[in-house]
């Protein structure tokens, strides 16, 4: 996307909603690290699934009919992300508890990046696992990662890559990312629930809104009747009736909602 078009100024009525929150949700999605220039799924032609096909990648099905084509994918995948860098949207989240009166900030991503926690933020759910954390396919050993690492640096998937096996029972190693077909993780779909239940505004940053469960968090904070911010340059994406939504990107949205909060609040202290 065209990030030096001109972004529509923050809704009226955003600041006064992020000051009067004491417990934050954010919801992220690919477009949250897409300004740290990792691609999102879809929507433009760059975007993963434009170029690659999720069936032959991103499936058990995938991974048991063609194990190096799906690591090597991987690989190059979390080679991207180990060089990329957090963008001022990550760095402003983790700034975001910081502020007075905030008790709680907890972010659900649906990202199997690092960013979030490179940028400093704590309370850190993935939805959809992680890049980092690779295991056994048959006896789910937790496996170290210099595997991953090791493999050779290009700016297109190198097209295969032998998985290492497992030290344990000699399995193939696969990914640490939930694919399609797959199960959520049940302790970080938990944890998921528990923040946006007891959130009194969720933030809704960089996703399509069309995946479930994970879209369906969103519902789960309109059904509660609480406040709904969706960031996203796309005018519909993830948009419910009733909700906020500031057409902007994370990286710039978010750096200047909190300036904005931080400077009408040190406007309030001067007041008599
Ligand atoms: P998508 O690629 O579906 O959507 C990315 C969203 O980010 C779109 O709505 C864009 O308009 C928006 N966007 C792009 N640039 C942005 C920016 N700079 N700032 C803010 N928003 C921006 O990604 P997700 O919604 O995360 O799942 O996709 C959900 C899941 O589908 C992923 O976790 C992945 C994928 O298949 C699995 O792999 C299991």
């Amino acid at each position: 996307m065209n990030t030096a078009a001109p972004m529509p100024s923050m809704p009226p009525g955003l600041p006064t909603l992020l000051k009067n929150a004491r417990r934050i949700a954010v919801l992220t999605g690919a477009g949250m690290s897409a300004e740290s220039g990792i691609p999102t799924f879809r929507g433009t032609r760059n975007g993963l699934w434009a170029r690659f096909d999720p069936t032959e990648l991103a499936t058990p099905g995938a991974f048991l009919r063609d194990p190096p084509l799906v690591w090597a994918w991987y690989a190059w995948r979390t080679q991207v992300v180990t060089r990329a860098q957090p963008n001022a949207g990550h760095r402003a989240l983790a700034q975001l508890v910081r502020r007075p009166g905030v008790e709680r900030v907890s972010v659900v991503t649906q990202n199997v990046d690092d960013l979030h926690e490179r940028a400093g933020s704590e309370d850190v759910v993935h939805l959809h696992g992680s890049l980092f954390t690779p295991r056994c396919f048959d006896c789910g050993l937790p496996h170290r990662m210099e595997d991953a690492e090791s493999a050779p640096w290009s700016a297109e998937p190198v097209e295969r890559l032998e998985p290492p096996r497992c030290v344990r029972c000699g399995g193939r190693i696969r990914p640490g990312v939930v694919w399609f077909g797959e199960a959520l993780p049940q302790g970080p779909w938990r944890r998921a629930m528990a923040a946006v239940t007891e959130a009194d505004l969720l933030l809704v940053v960089g996703t399509s809104g069309v995946v479930q469960p994970a879209a369906g968090l969103a519902d789960l904070a309109r059904d509660r009747g609480r406040p709904v911010v969706v960031i996203n340059p796309d005018a519909m994406a993830g948009m419910a009736p009733g909700d906020v939504h500031w057409r902007a990107t994370a990286a710039q949205a978010l750096p200047l909602l909190l300036r904005t909060c931080s400077a009408a609040e040190q406007e309030d202290q001067r007041r008599p």
